[in-house]
């Protein structure tokens, strides 16, 4: 049996986190029991627990890889999660090995946890946020003097915005966030859905997250589309034209293997700002 890991001020270890939870069912250690406890009673209820979070985790490499390839330098990746395999400025740096990666989470866990990716200061910060203050997100100096908004950018929110409630609208957060784009950034943003779970399961995945720091908002096609707006989705695989996908599907080269339970939990999609 592993140690728990040490409590950073501001974490309260007897309350479930997004982040930590997460990582659990990614294989990290970055958790406590209470987190682990949220987790194994999702996955004792539905069985595709693992391939939803995998599926999530596997949209996010994709898309960012991809967005890499078409020359983008620059990332703005926010709600970045507890370090893991595949972070964004890894994925990136193999194919532009000098791109700049700013991440942002509002998870305590992951503030203090991320200092061992952050090895190169010209390449890689962080810094403590809330998607839910756009005002101060795209006009930090801390952000704004490492990430130029008049140059084309990566934006990634993945998994994210379904810890946002309506109450916070999180379409209008979007078009903020669209809206100071400079023409040829790309947005990859990946978000949960109920429209093809069974009612029980879907209760199961509130209730998870129904005692944590964040709760939890699955949201339908037509509304994950909307984030969307203002931009120009691009094809999530060849051959495909350009629409919303699976969350295996983006990227995969065989769509229809990639096409499992899990996958069907989330919606993602690139788009681009022409
Ligand atoms: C499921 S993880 C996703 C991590 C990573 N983006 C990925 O796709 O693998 C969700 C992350 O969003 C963060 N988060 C939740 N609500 C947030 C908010 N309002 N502002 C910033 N980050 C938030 C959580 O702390 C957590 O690290």
């Amino acid at each position: 049996m592993t140690a728990e890991p040490h409590v950073p001020p501001g974490v309260d270890p007897a309350v479930p986190s997004p982040a930590r939870i997460y990582d659990y069912l990614l294989g990290g250690s970055y958790n406590f029991e209470s987190d682990r406890t949220a987790a194994n009673r999702a996955m004792q209820r539905v069985p595709e627990v693992r391939d939803i979070i995998f599926a999530t985790r596997g949209f996010h490499g994709r898309a960012v890889r991809w967005i890499a390839e078409q020359g983008i330098t620059q990332y703005l990746d926010i709600g970045s999660g507890l370090p893991t395999v595949g972070n964004t400025h890894e994925i990136v740096g193999r194919v532009i090995p000098d791109a700049r990666v700013m991440y942002v989470d509002n998870d305590p866990m992951v503030a203090a946890s991320v200092a061992e990716i952050l090895i190169d200061p010209d390449r890689t910060r962080f810094t403590t946020g809330d998607i839910r203050d756009p005002g101060d997100l795209l006009t930090r100096p801390e952000i704004t003097d490492f990430i130029d908004l008049g140059q084309p950018l990566g934006l990634i929110i993945s998994a994210v915005l379904h810890f946002v409630a309506d109450d916070d609208d999180p379409a209008a957060l979007m078009d903020r966030y669209i809206a100071a784009l400079a023409p040829g950034s790309y947005v990859a943003l990946s978000h949960a859905t109920a429209d093809k779970a069974p009612p029980e399961s879907v209760k199961t995945g509130q209730e998870t997250y129904a005692n944590a720091s964040e709760q939890f908002f699955m949201r339908s096609a037509a509304e994950v589309q909307r984030f969307f707006a203002g931009l120009e989705l691009v094809p999530p695989y060849e051959g495909a034209g350009p629409r919303l996908a699976y969350l295996g599907e983006w990227g995969a080269e065989d769509p229809a293997d990639a096409d499992t339970d899990g996958s069907r939990w989330g919606y993602c999609g690139v788009g681009r700002r022409a």
